[in-house]
């Protein structure tokens, strides 16, 4: 296991769709890795590509304790999800979102609210996730990164949706 370095926006890397994994002993170290880089972070998910794998693979932990102070909001703790797939979208909710790949924006994303993610954990194990609010953004955000989209891409009007950060901590 390794803390790898995270990509920062522009890498062209964040911007290319994700190969479909296979499962296998490099995808089992590169899923530790990326785990183990996540918790190494501020943030509540990271994507492969984030860390230089080219494979459809996400972490996310909303329930770990915020640099705020702030309550962890609920969720299902580490959610480590192998080719997951958004296969019901409900109703529409708008969150600031911020991203270890891009340190200095953050910004106001409408996302669906509920989601249902149908995947493989680590073990090859077919699981079915389904969530509201803020972890619900994080899953959305987090396989967004496996299409090579960005929160950026997603802001719509950089006027009145998109901030500079003025401290540290990330989605
Ligand atoms: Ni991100």
């Amino acid at each position: 296991m390794a803390v790898r370095d995270i990509l920062l926006f522009p890498d062209p890397r964040l911007k290319a769709p994700c190969r479909e994994a296979a499962f296998s002993a490099e995808l089992r170290a590169a899923l530790k890795d990326l785990e183990e880089t996540m918790y190494a972070s501020p943030g509540v998910g990271l994507a492969a590509p984030q860390i230089g794998v080219d494979a459809r693979a996400v972490a996310v932990d909303v329930t770990r304790k915020p640099p705020s102070g702030r309550p962890a909001p609920a969720g299902h703790g580490l959610l480590l999800l192998v080719n997951p797939r958004i296969t019901l979208m409900e109703g529409e909710q708008k969150m600031r979102e911020g991203c270890l790949s891009i340190p200095d924006f953050l910004a106001d994303v409408r996302r669906a609210a509920r989601v249902r993610v149908e995947a493989w954990d680590a073990d090859e194990r077919p699981v079915i996730v389904e969530t509201a609010g803020f972890e619900a953004v994080a899953l959305q955000h987090e396989i967004d990164h496996l299409e090579g989209l960005l929160f950026l891409d997603r802001v719509e009007n950089v006027k009145t949706d998109l901030f500079r950060r003025k401290k540290k901590g990330a989605a």
